[in-house]
């Protein structure tokens, strides 16, 4: 898609004030009557008919578009809720975010961490080391935007989730999100579980670890989830990094690879081998002739 115009189309749906679906696409304007057509199909696809839908479309301009390689992507077997989120803990803390900032961000996830105890319409914003919430509103959260597969990547990615029998389109949208904040600037690690009562799923990602999966992160039926991106104690920009975030176009130029499903104690052990190899790559690189 290099040198073609890009236009940034996004979806989004609400009934009776409530938002119910939303979903984007960056694509050459030959493209649009289709992913159009396609994305007004989705919003009509959920339960509840939508009373509006906003469907918008902006010519990109080609402007400083980054392109980035998706994370890879692991599925992690807990026995239930309770284990996978004791498990992303550790995956979280192994990250150096806080054991208090991991409480405090599945205490909110688990009753709902906007200001009345409901969904929030984005994500928070966490401090890792102190577990201070940096978002501006805590009703709205940050919302990332302004992302998408190449076409190649996209199909690799199809093809490479297909093989680990993983194709809820829900994967593949979370795992393009993850892949962006994970190149945020000031962001370590990524916790989430989808608000969608028939959608159990949630995850950690960051650059370290890739995007570790749970099949099962909260209760079946429940309606409360989230997302929380945490954040470097040190020298952090709310600015610089929710402007990446929301404004940013990224496309994502390369699939990660699926790892076959294991268990908590593999996972773990997984994590230890690469921090130990990223330590010993930076000491390498630290004791390197100049
Ligand atoms: N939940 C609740 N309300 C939402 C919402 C969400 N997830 N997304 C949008 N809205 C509503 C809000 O009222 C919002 O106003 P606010 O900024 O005060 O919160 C309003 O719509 C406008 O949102 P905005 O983001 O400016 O609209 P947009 O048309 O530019 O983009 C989306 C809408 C939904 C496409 C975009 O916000 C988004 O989430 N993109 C990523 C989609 C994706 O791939 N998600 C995968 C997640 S697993
Ligand atoms: P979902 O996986 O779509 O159910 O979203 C889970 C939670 O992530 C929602 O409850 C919102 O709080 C938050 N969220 C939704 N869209 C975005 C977005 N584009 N960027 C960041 N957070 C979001």
């Amino acid at each position: 898609m290099k040198g073609i115009e890009l236009f940034s189309i996004r979806m989004r749906a609400s009934a009776q004030g409530r938002h119910i679906s939303g979903a984007e696409r960056i694509i050459p304007a030959g493209d649009i009557p289709q992913v159009f057509s396609a994305l007004y199909a989705r919003a009509q696809s959920k339960g509840a008919p939508p009373e509006q839908i906003v469907i918008t479309i902006e010519n990109l301009a080609n402007e400083g578009i980054e392109r980035i390689p998706a994370l890879d992507v692991a599925t992690c077997a807990a026995r239930d809720y309770s284990e996978a989120r004791s498990t992303a803990a550790q995956v979280l803390e192994s990250l150096g975010v806080s054991r208090d900032a991991v409480f405090s961000a599945l205490q909110l996830l688990a009753k709902g961490p906007s200001s009345t105890g409901g969904v929030m319409r984005g994500a928070m914003v966490i401090n890792a080391e102190t577990g201070a919430r940096l978002e501006p509103d805590q009703d709205r959260g940050i919302r990332a935007s302004r992302f998408d597969w190449e076409p190649a990547a996209s199909a690799a990615m199809d093809d490479a989730l297909a093989s680990a029998g993983l194709t809820h389109f829900r994967i593949k949208e979370a795992l393009a999100l993850a892949s962006k904040a994970a190149h945020a600037p000031g962001i370590v690690a990524e916790l989430c579980w989808s608000d969608d009562p028939d959608y159990t799923a949630g995850y950690v990602a960051s650059s370290r670890t890739g995007y570790i999966r749970f099949p099962m992160m909260k209760p079946q039926g429940s309606a409360i989830g989230g997302r929380a991106f945490f954040v470097t104690a040190a020298g952090f920009s709310l600015a610089a990094c929710t402007g990446y975030l929301c404004a940013q176009t990224v496309l994502i130029n390369a699939a990660g690879r699926c790892k076959a499903p294991s268990s908590p104690a593999e996972v773990l052990a997984a994590l230890t081998s690469t921090h130990d190899e990223d330590r010993t790559n930076r000491s390498a690189v630290a004791g390197a002739p100049q």
